[in-house]
């Protein structure tokens, strides 16, 4: 199966109530464990590279890794640009092989986005690339807010038909209270999304694919591994597991993990360094971790997402 555009995945996920896992890539290991999980459940997968994965690892190592993957598993693997910020990132991208880019315009005012929007979709769509544009803003970890709080950074459900009219984007992100990070609600406060935008949404796009960011559920097994051994997270909040269930039965198509993986990561590392202080072989501090991404990702395809056996 060569490297695929998510077209074929999202339309399958959009009819049988379930959504495809986007998960970020950085590294050998995370693709490795990443994609050994979804080879196992027989899941279609989305690896997504952001501007700091291209920094950190060349884009070129990822592609041949991704393609490396593609190769030892078989998979329908769609590679995609996450948070991409320019016309030239996205058409880099394009150039050097993904199916798939996003181009997020959340920052600018809606003519602006819509503008900036179109010229990547053209681009891409000339060249067989599918695009996911972007309406409303995710809060960041560091504004320290409860997301919930703000109705100002919610997708406004009256604008999306016309953005997606106007732009041609073949997926559209939507903010209903995630947030990117491993702190994606005060301690204290109970986790609400506003499922009543996402059903607002889905009414006025029918059939159309719609991308959750920010949609770690921040696993606690995880963050005590780590606070355990040596680490010092602080109240770690993310998005309840039945939340994310729920809008893979709605209109979600595509739900975008990177947090929980490297708390995975991070756990395994943490976990082997602190049982073997006199280790230093790196393939065996590394191997835990790729472990803890394996497991990570064969249960949110199998027990949250519902992508399982649709391959
Ligand atoms: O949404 C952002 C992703 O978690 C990627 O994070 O820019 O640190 O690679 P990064
Ligand atoms: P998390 O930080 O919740 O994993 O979100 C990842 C994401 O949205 C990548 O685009
Ligand atoms: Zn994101």
């Amino acid at each position: 199966m060569p490297i695929v555009t998510s077209t074929e995945m999202f339309r399958k996920a959009y009819e049988g109530g379930y959504a495809i896992g986007a998960f970020n890539v950085n590294n050998m290991e995370i693709i490795q464990g990443i994609t050994e999980a979804a080879a196992e459940c027989r899941s279609p997968i989305i690896l997504q590279v952001s501007a700091g994965a291209r920094k950190y690892a060349k884009h070129v190592y990822l592609m041949k890794l991704i393609e490396a993957a593609e190769a030892d598993t078989g998979l329908p693997i769609c590679v995609h640009l996450d948070h991409g910020e320019s016309f030239e990132v996205c058409r880099s991208c394009i150039d050097g092989g993904f199916t798939s880019v996003m181009f997020d315009g959340s920052k600018y005012d809606f003519e602006e986005n819509i503008k900036l929007t179109a010229e990547v979709v053209k681009y891409a769509h000339d060249r067989g690339v599918v695009v996911e544009g972007e309406l409303g803003k995710l809060a960041g970890i560091e504004d320290d807010v409860n997301v919930s709080e703000e109705d100002a950074n919610f997708t406004h459900p009256d604008e999306v038909e016309e953005f997606v009219t106007r732009t041609g984007v073949d997926s559209l992100a939507i903010a209903i209270g995630t947030s990117h990070g491993a702190y994606k609600f005060k301690p204290g406060v109970k986790p609400r999304l506003r499922f009543d935008i996402l059903e607002e949404v889905g009414k006025r796009l029918p059939d159309f694919p719609i991308v959750l960011h920010g949609a770690s559920s921040v696993v606690p097994e995880y963050v005590d591994t780590i606070n355990s051994n040596g680490g010092n997270m602080p109240d770690a909040i993310g998005i309840p597991e039945d939340m994310l269930r729920q809008a893979a039965k709605m209109a979600v198509c595509k739900i975008n993990i990177d947090s929980d993986l490297r708390l995975a990561m991070t756990a395994g590392v943490r976990a082997h360094l602190n049982a073997h202080p006199e280790d230093f072989d790196p393939r065996k501090y590394l191997t835990p971790g790729r472990d803890n991404i394996r497991n990570l990702v064969r249960h949110k395809i199998c027990e949250v997402l519902g992508s399982d056996n649709k391959i």
